[in-house]
């Protein structure tokens, strides 16, 4: 089923080394990051602006079938990768030697630093992971009706649900 896929779904799908969303297994928190949740969520928030009509309504007939279909599969992507993420609180946080992103920066957080934030609340951390999977869920059955204004609202708590993880388990938190 998985006819003439946009460019960037196809090279996400080839760098998780599968042709099916099932084969989903994120080594370390950074690869599913950087690997499969960013461009997943990229590609999502671009087609989901697309939905938007030059008086600035949404309307569905702008996307062709191809393009919902890519918000489908980027959508499951973001959902598995969630799982993974929910099913090991204890998966490494980086490869040996891996920097995070910006972490050269003043008070950014270093592996070591994620790993003892996820430690001290990995249910906390497992509870972001199921909401992020829920989200990738209500995109994906969302581009399956075709119902771009709960299409919409999903987009909009998928940026959230990224920021709420982030504020506990990747940036410092300093009063
Ligand atoms: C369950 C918690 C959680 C959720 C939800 C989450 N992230 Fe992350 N993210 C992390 C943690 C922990 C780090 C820090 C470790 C790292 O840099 O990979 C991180 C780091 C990142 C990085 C930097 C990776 C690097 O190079 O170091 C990016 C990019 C990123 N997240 C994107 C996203 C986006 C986009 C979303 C939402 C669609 C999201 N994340 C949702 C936990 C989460």
């Amino acid at each position: 089923m998985r006819l003439a896929l946009p460019a960037a779904t196809a090279l996400l799908l080839a760098s998780c080394g599968g042709a099916s969303t099932d084969d989903i297994h994120p080594q370390t928190v950074r690869a599913a990051m950087t690997d499969l949740i960013e461009p997943a969520s990229d590609q999502i928030q671009t087609i989901a602006f697309e939905l938007y009509n030059e008086e600035g309504d949404l309307d569905p007939s702008l996307l062709n079938a191809s393009q919902w279909d890519a918000l489908d599969e980027a959508a499951r992507t973001i959902e598995q990768a969630a799982l993974a993420l929910e099913a090991a609180p204890d998966m490494p946080v980086a490869t040996e030697g891996e920097t995070l992103w910006n972490e050269d920066s003043e008070g950014a957080s270093t592996a070591a630093d994620v790993a003892a934030y996820i430690a001290a609340d990995p249910a906390g951390y497992a509870s972001e992971a199921r909401k992020l999977a829920g989200i990738g869920q209500g995109i994906s059955l969302a581009a399956e009706m075709r119902d771009p204004i709960a299409l919409d609202e999903a987009a909009l708590a998928l940026t959230d649900s990224c920021t709420s993880c982030h504020n506990q388990f990747w940036y410092k938190q300093e009063d």
